[in-house]
């Protein structure tokens, strides 16, 4: 028989060895939770995804439906990586064939501030909406605003498959040497 006050000794040690046994299961999950929290965030730190080549080349369609010195607008889909994103863009081209049968492939955004183009056929030029810039079929600006020509995407043949690449910028016809 127990007497009140005086303690089981066996009693003590279950209560022991039990609270002891809570601690470390308590402690065992917090850290197993931390572990699936923090463990992602450092794999994203220290290991980013890789981002898509910048030069990836896109077909945009066959330039032998294209006649010559007649600017068609051709749509396709890019696609990037953003973080863990991976983003599927759509895209325009204002592709120009040549006499020669060489491609040019201009941006699809006015270089003022960024307003969509159309072709005129008509004036033979490229018509900017917004504050009636000009460009010719070349991408050179025939009447401002717009302060340098269109931009060009990188172009290369597979065939007569149209491939396109980055888009760069055209320079200022003043900072041109
Ligand atoms: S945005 Fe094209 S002329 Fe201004």
């Amino acid at each position: 028989m127990v007497l009140p006050g005086k303690s089981n000794g066996g009693a003590e040690v279950d209560g022991t060895s039990r609270r002891n046994f809570y601690v470390v299961a308590i402690y065992g999950l917090w850290g197993a939770i931390s572990a699936a929290l923090g463990l992602p965030a450092l794999i994203y730190l220290l290991f980013p995804p890789k981002a898509k080549k910048g030069d990836e080349w896109i077909e945009v369609g066959d330039i032998g439906r294209l006649a010559p010195l007649s600017p068609v607008e051709l749509t396709f889909r890019r696609t990037r990586v953003d973080g863990w994103k991976v983003i599927s863009e759509k895209s325009t081209a204002w592709v120009v064939k040549g006499a020669d049968n060489q491609v040019t492939a201009f941006g699809p955004q006015c270089t003022h501030l960024g307003c969509a183009y159309h072709w005129e056929e008509g004036k033979g030029q490229f018509l900017c909406p917004c504050h009636t810039s000009l460009f010719s079929s070349d991408g050179k600006v025939v009447a401002g605003p717009a302060p340098r020509p269109l931009d060009r995407y990188q172009t290369r043949l597979n065939g007569s498959k149209l491939l396109l690449g980055k888009l760069q910028e055209a320079p200022h016809p003043e900072k041109k040497s």
